[in-house]
């Protein structure tokens, strides 16, 4: 049974739908730990309530990102980690971890990428116009949203759609896409 670390840093709906899928026996895998990067976020409760254990880091209490990865990797090496899922977890990946995990952490991105790389994409596609965007998964590298792409799938903005709706649009489809992507990802 692979192991996965899940990363996050606000509501966790896509660590619950990661977690519901395992626990439906889809994917081949369990969730060992959730590591958060905000001591208020909404994963927290959501892995409490699943008996799944939280390790909360504060990163500007380090000196610099490589100190603050040292303790992230000895959280992952004690609990024998394969792999590493970013699901909503808004900080770039140094080379600590980088190194220790490479080819084996993925991101999920509410956009085609390249198309709207970095903080609340969502947003910048709204303001763009576009009439397509949707949701990538790819494996992490040092850029930002620049990595290797896995999966995509796009949604189509309607008229008179808000922000709200299309970010509605992109969870439903997160919360399909990135199950299925680490599904096969583990079974590797
Ligand atoms: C998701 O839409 C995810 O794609 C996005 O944050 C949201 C987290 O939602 N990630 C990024 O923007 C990463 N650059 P969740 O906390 O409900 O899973």
């Amino acid at each position: 049974m692979k192991k996965l670390a899940v990363f996050a840093s606000g509501n966790g709906s896509n660590f619950q739908a990661i977690f519901d899928s395992i626990k439906l026996g889809e994917i081949q895998a369990e969730i060992s730990v959730v590591i958060c990067d905000k001591t208020n976020a909404g994963v927290i409760e959501r892995a409490k309530s699943v008996n799944i254990p939280v390790v909360c880091f504060v990163p500007k209490e380090y000196t610099t990102k490589a100190d603050f990865e040292k303790e992230v990797l000895t959280v992952l090496q004690n609990h024998k980690i394969d792999y590493v899922i970013l699901a909503g977890y808004m900080r770039l990946i140094g080379e600590t971890l980088l190194g220790a995990y490479e080819n084996r952490i993925v991101n999920i991105h509410p956009s085609l990428l390249p198309a709207f790389p970095g903080k609340d994409a969502v947003g910048q596609a709204f303001q763009a116009g576009v009439k397509v965007t949707g949701v990538t998964v790819h494996f992490v590298d040092a850029g930002m949203d620049t990595g290797p792409i896995i999966a995509q799938k796009a949604i189509e903005i309607e008229a008179g759609d808000t922000i709200e709706a299309i970010a509605d649009k992109i969870h439903k489809v997160e919360h399909m896409l990135y199950p299925k992507v680490i599904k096969k990802l583990v079974s590797k």
